[in-house]
């Protein structure tokens, strides 16, 4: 493979904002701080904001690190595929995708932006969903804290059909359906709640009780076709679906993809969990209740450790797993961020180019090239608010761009 160019910002600055060094055993690697892409919301294909997915990146990081890194037709992976975001870029720029997840739904809610309907099938469709028919609440799951009786018969009845019934326009709706599960606007089927964290029982009634609400009438129908519309509204489906049934999508541990070929990806572009910052299986029990996944299940697989180790070493398994599937010279864009780690403040950007030089883990399969950090003008006015990084997670993306020796 030609190597390609080293990456510029997109500012259009020739000269990066700034540039510091990580100092490793193989001489000092170049950091660069720039604003890469833009800070404003909501700027990309209107797919990408279908739903809120935990942790997830803003679709211009992939499309970034996709146009400076790869060619049209090249395969871009993601072994922490989320909710797709990395793929469903991939398509929109004409490259092929894989996708992978530990926890099925992200499969989910992937293949259905990579088969996107028209909005006149879905709202035929959904016209004939059969959402009245009667049901005995008492014995389904307690959800009165989120939901009106009737909303939630109208849920019930959504699920059971969705059971059966699979096609891409089905699919489509199961995807809108869990975007609209819990949320804070009138749009979404709950009372009042988080957008992205399918939050406790108990914190929801906290909140009820604090609002002095209980949850109102939300009929199901009407909601789905609105956001529905928002999602499809950027068009180009024919090119996405053409592109969407050559994507891979894959269920299972990063450290084993065994669906994908050995030196068939020419880009990964991943962001991996960040040691234990984030419960994806918790954090989205409500989706996984939707779509009867046995939570469970995924509990024991999914990685979020808080312990550093233990945590270098599954980064490292992973490192090691896609130094085979990657193509000679290919590369890995690797998005984490800073954490706080047994009270001091960890650039985990730092620990991950450790590992390319540690004999324990990866040294001699890849080199790093340069390590970019996303500076945002919000990052600065947090601070002057004195609103800590970390306190909510994290709050920079740190990429470690590394080429496969
Ligand atoms: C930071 S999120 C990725 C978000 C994604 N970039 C997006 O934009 O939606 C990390 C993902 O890793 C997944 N995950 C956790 N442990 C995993 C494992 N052992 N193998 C594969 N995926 C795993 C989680 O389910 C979660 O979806």
């Amino acid at each position: 493979m030609n190597p390609l160019p080293l990456a510029r910002p997109a500012s259009g600055r020739s000269t990066a904002h700034r540039v510091g060094q990580i100092e490793t055993c193989h001489g000092p690697v170049p950091k660069i701080f720039d604003e890469f892409w833009t800070a404003k919301q909501r700027q990309m294909h209107s797919l990408h904001y279908a739903l809120s997915y935990r942790a997830s990146f803003k679709p211009e990081l992939p499309d970034f690190f996709i146009r400076q890194f790869s060619r049209p037709g090249d395969v871009i992976g993601d072994p922490f595929g989320g909710r797709g975001t990395t793929v469903l870029q991939a398509v929109l720029l004409g490259r092929q995708g894989c996708s992978n997840d530990i926890n099925p739904l992200s499969e989910r809610i992937t293949y259905p932006k990579l088969h996107p309907v028209s909005i006149e099938d879905f709202e035929a469709r959904v016209a004939t969903l059969p959402l009245d028919l009667p049901r005995d609440l008492s014995k389904e799951e307690d959800m009165s804290m989120f939901y009106h009786p009737d909303t939630y018969r109208e849920i019930l009845n959504l699920r059971d059909y969705l059971k059966t019934h699979r096609d891409d326009i089905d699919r489509f709706i199961e995807m809108i359906a869990i975007s609209r599960l819990h949320g804070h606007s009138p749009g979404f089927f709950s009372a009042y709640s988080f957008p992205q964290i399918s939050i406790p029982k108990a914190n929801q009634i906290k909140i009820n009780q604090t609002r002095g609400v209980e949850p109102d009438y939300r009929e199901v129908k009407s909601r789905l076709v609105k956001k529905a519309r928002s999602a499809l509204k950027d068009g180009r489906l024919e090119e996405i679906v053409a592109g969407g049934r050559k994507v891979r999508l894959t269920v299972g541990d990063a450290r084993d993809l065994r669906e994908w070929p050995t030196e068939s990806v020419h880009l990964v572009v991943t962001s991996p969990p960040f040691l234990n910052q984030v419960d994806y299986v918790l954090d989205t029990w409500i989706e996984t209740w939707f779509c009867g996944i046995d939570a469970k299940k995924i509990e024991d697989q999914v990685v979020q450790t808080p312990d550093l180790d233990e945590w270098m070493q599954f980064i490292s398994d992973t490192l090691a797993e896609l130094h085979r599937v990657l193509v000679p010279g290919g590369l890995i864009a690797m998005e984490v961020g800073e954490i706080r780690y047994q009270g001091e403040l960890l650039n985990l950007d730092e620990t991950v180019v450790s590992l390319t030089t540690s004999r324990r883990f990866n040294l001699g399969q890849y080199r790093v090239r340069e390590v970019y950090v996303q500076t945002q003008e919000f990052t600065k006015l947090a601070n002057c608010f004195r609103v800590k990084n970390n306190v909510l997670g994290t709050n920079t993306n740190r990429i470690v761009l590394m080429e496969k020796i």
